[in-house]
């Protein structure tokens, strides 16, 4: 039997942070080629591509704002140059900044939707573009969009958007054999989640799940890895992978 993901290319934004990266390994080791993105972070990426060749896949760092098109043109030009094609978008790239709705900053507001929205249609029109038949775009919502915890009106706002962009985006590539989902992970132990959080606050939320843990960012990868191989008939969805909690 062929290998069907032997050609296959994947591009993960955010894959110097905790998710992006057990993306970029988990697709590597399903046999995708990847390129690795990052922002500020470029070491970080730099080792995760570097694990990836280790362990006998193919990986290269690309770079840019989610948000500003010519740089992420450029990242999808550098992924084609380097591997021939893209089939596989994955944009876990985003910011969490917390605040009570009444008192938050609006520059706040401005910087989650420019890199949490923008970015998601900024990196979604290039995959409409650019991705070859039997491929997948997997965005990023967060399981918040149920929980409705409060301090996260911005964030909530900015992923409620992307929920809805979604299955917008997966009918208008009707006939292009492209699916469009999102993966709405509940806490995980990230940067993302972990920065500002007391040892109580982070136990009392890993026990809002019947298994009364955070996840991993290894399972998440697992639900971005079955809507960018095998999931074709999942399309337009949104997967909550929290272990139960919503
Ligand atoms: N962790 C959780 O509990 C959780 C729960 C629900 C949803 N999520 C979602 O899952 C995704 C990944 O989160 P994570 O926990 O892996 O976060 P993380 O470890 O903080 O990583 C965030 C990533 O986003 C990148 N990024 C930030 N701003 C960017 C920008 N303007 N342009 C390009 N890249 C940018 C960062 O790049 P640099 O570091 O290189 O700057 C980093 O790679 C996010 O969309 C998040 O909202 C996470």
């Amino acid at each position: 039997m062929t290998d069907k993901t032997a050609d296959r290319v994947a591009l993960v934004t955010g894959g110097s942070g905790g998710i992006g990266r057990a993306v970029a390994e988990r697709l590597a080791a399903d046999g995708l080629a990847v390129a690795v993105h990052y922002a500020g972070n470029a070491a970080r990426a730099e080792e995760t591509a570097a694990a990836i060749t280790r362990s006998g896949g193919r990986a290269v760092t690309v770079g840019g704002d989610v948000a500003d098109e010519q740089a992420m043109a450029a990242a999808f030009d550098a992924t084609e140059a380097a591997f021939g094609g893209i089939d596989v978008l994955v944009n876990t790239a985003g910011i969490m900044p917390l605040s009570p709705v009444a008192t938050l900053d609006l520059a706040d507001l401005d910087r989650t939707l420019r890199t949490n929205v923008r970015g998601a249609f900024v990196v979604s029109q290039l995959a409409a573009a650019r991705l070859r038949p039997g491929g997948a775009i997997v965005n990023f919502s967060t399981s918040v969009t149920r929980t409705r915890f409060p301090s996260y009106g911005a964030y909530v706002a900015s992923k409620a958007a992307v929920e809805g962009m979604t299955p917008i985006l997966a009918r208008e590539l009707r006939g292009r054999d492209i699916t469009v989902n999102a993966v709405a992970p509940g806490p995980t132990a990230t940067p993302l989640f972990l920065k500002g959080k007391s040892e109580e606050e982070i136990d009392r939320i890993a026990a809002m799940n019947p298994a009364g843990r955070l996840g991993t960012p290894e399972e998440i990868a697992e639900a971005v890895a079955f809507l960018a191989g095998p999931g074709r008939w999942i399309n337009g969805q949104t997967l909550f992978a929290n272990g139960g909690m919503a």
